[in-house]
């Protein structure tokens, strides 16, 4: 249970609000790739209540039989190319600074974007760079500037600083380290605070309930990685989770931000341990099936609305691709990657389902019961009014980390899972997330060696992977 007003501070993200400066610290994603069409590569985006546009540059001719512009295009940071991978996008304010119209239906040109009522250009650092219609020898335009914010592509998702100075480096997780054919890229609208999503996400005990089946428990579903069979019992992860329902928890601080440990007896000797992440302040990294592991960012669209966006990685084999895309292209709507199940019609449920199939009674689609649980709460969670026990350890303790580093870093202190420099970045690596039986003696010493072995079989993973911090 939170005070009013703590709740406040852990949900609202909208700049100058404490948390939306914490936030904007961080790298965050903005659009995946594969959403950005290729023949028009420009989207609206909002991001923590800003309202921004994203478009690839094109640094080729600009208006038809003119010469492209002789100029330098600088990121922010001024360097002509920025860091790696900074050069292929610009991320501006959306309306124009001239009469405030919508710069996301502007002409891509000159590598900027030109407004299409009056013609002033802009470039990917929002300095305004031609107004045509002003007088010729006019040094107008040097004074107009509409925000601006690096961006980076990384593993299919274009991320963007949002924060003052300098970006940070980006931390060394598997997931920006995998190659890009051994991963996979989604992301998906959800209609409630972001926070609601994170503590879905690190919440251990619900997956004995939520993503149980009632009857058969059907395979070859996507998202289903509690139907695979968990390695020497012969048994699904669902059946042995949903059976074993009083988890043991365990939360540990760790440079990323918390480590969380469920611990199930499944026989006198056998234990399941499953160890997820959260990766402050936004994300988490959680075991999918046997060989994969996926992170997940919650990014504020504004407070009362979300978007999720995965990097999944495969230890081993490379990504299909194609096909993950489809199927999940398959449950949404585009643009805006709504899921199919949502609010306006009660997320499909079905009571006969519900009586015979799942315990939902929603689908076969895990992330649509958890979709559906953090949505049902309502766009904002009262926290007042709420009742955490023993098993909600991890979202205690997620809690008064955030309200913690909200303080810290408002005092200009360190914050976790935020280097300083390119030697802190490096130390960031893993997180360690594993599904895994274990003899219950000695079930420490087993998920290390799982997991080393997992990463010496890994044509890619670092085989060192820093101890958490306690
Ligand atoms: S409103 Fe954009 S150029 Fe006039
Ligand atoms: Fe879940």
């Amino acid at each position: 249970m939170l005070r009013r007003e703590d709740n406040e501070r852990v949900t609202r993200t909208g700049p100058g609000t404490p948390l939306g400066q914490l936030m904007r610290a961080y790298w965050q994603p903005v659009a995946l790739v594969s959403e950005m069409p290729d023949e028009r590569p420009v989207k609206a985006i909002r991001i923590m209540s800003e309202d921004l546009v994203l478009f690839r540059r094109d640094d080729g001719p600009g208006v038809a039989g003119e010469e492209p512009a002789d100029r330098p295009v600088a990121d922010r940071t001024g360097r002509p190319e920025g860091p790696a991978g900074t050069g292929a996008w610009g991320l501006v304010g959306r309306y124009c600074a001239h009469r405030g119209v919508d710069l996301s239906f502007g002409r891509r040109e000159s590598g900027g974007l030109r407004c299409l009522y009056h013609g002033w250009l802009y470039g990917p650092d929002g300095r305004c760079l031609e107004q045509p219609a002003e007088p010729e020898h006019s040094s107008f335009a040097a004074k107009v500037r509409i925000p601006s914010y690096p961006c980076v592509e990384r593993n299919g998702i274009v991320f963007a600083y949002l924060g003052t100075g300098d970006p940070p480096p980006f931390p060394a997780y598997d997931c920006f380290t995998a190659p890009e054919e051994y991963t996979f890229a989604f992301k998906g609208l959800w209609e409630c605070n972001w926070l609601q999503g994170v503590e879905g996400g690190i919440d251990p005990s619900h997956v004995s309930f939520l993503h149980r089946f009632v009857g058969e428990d059907p395979r070859e579903v996507y998202g289903q990685q509690f139907s695979e069979e968990v390695e020497g019992t012969g048994r699904k992860l669902s059946e042995l989770v949903g059976a074993s329902f009083r988890p043991d928890i365990e939360v540990e601080s760790a440079g990323h931000g918390l480590r969380v440990f469920a611990l199930r007896e499944l026989t006198e000797d056998v234990r399941h341990v499953r160890i997820t992440n959260l990766v402050f302040p936004n994300a988490f990294v959680v075991p999918f099936g046997n060989g994969k592991v996926f992170c997940q960012w919650h990014v504020p669209i504004d407070d009362e609305s979300h978007y999720w966006f995965m990097i999944l990685y495969d230890f081993e084999e490379v990504t299909d691709k194609e096909t993950l895309l489809a199927q999940r292209l398959a449950e949404v709507s585009l643009p805006d990657y709504r899921p199919l199940r949502n609010r306006s019609n009660n997320w499909g449920f079905d009571p006969e389902e519900q009586r015979e199939l799942t315990y939902t009674g929603m689908g076969l689609d895990i992330n649509v019961h958890d979709q559906w649980a953090v949505e049902s709460m309502g766009p904002v969670q009262d926290r007042t009014v709420e009742r955490l026990g023993i098993s909600d350890r991890a979202v205690t303790a997620n809690r008064r980390l955030l309200l913690k580093a909200i303080a810290s870093f408002e005092s200009g202190h360190p914050v976790p899972g935020l280097p300083l420099d390119a030697q802190e970045a490096e130390e960031l690596t893993g997180p360690l997330a594993i599904d895994t039986i274990t003899p219950v003696d000695g079930w420490e010493e087993a998920w290390r060696h799982r997991e080393s072995e997992r990463r010496a079989r890994s044509p890619w993973a670092r085989r060192e992977v820093r101890d958490a911090q306690r």
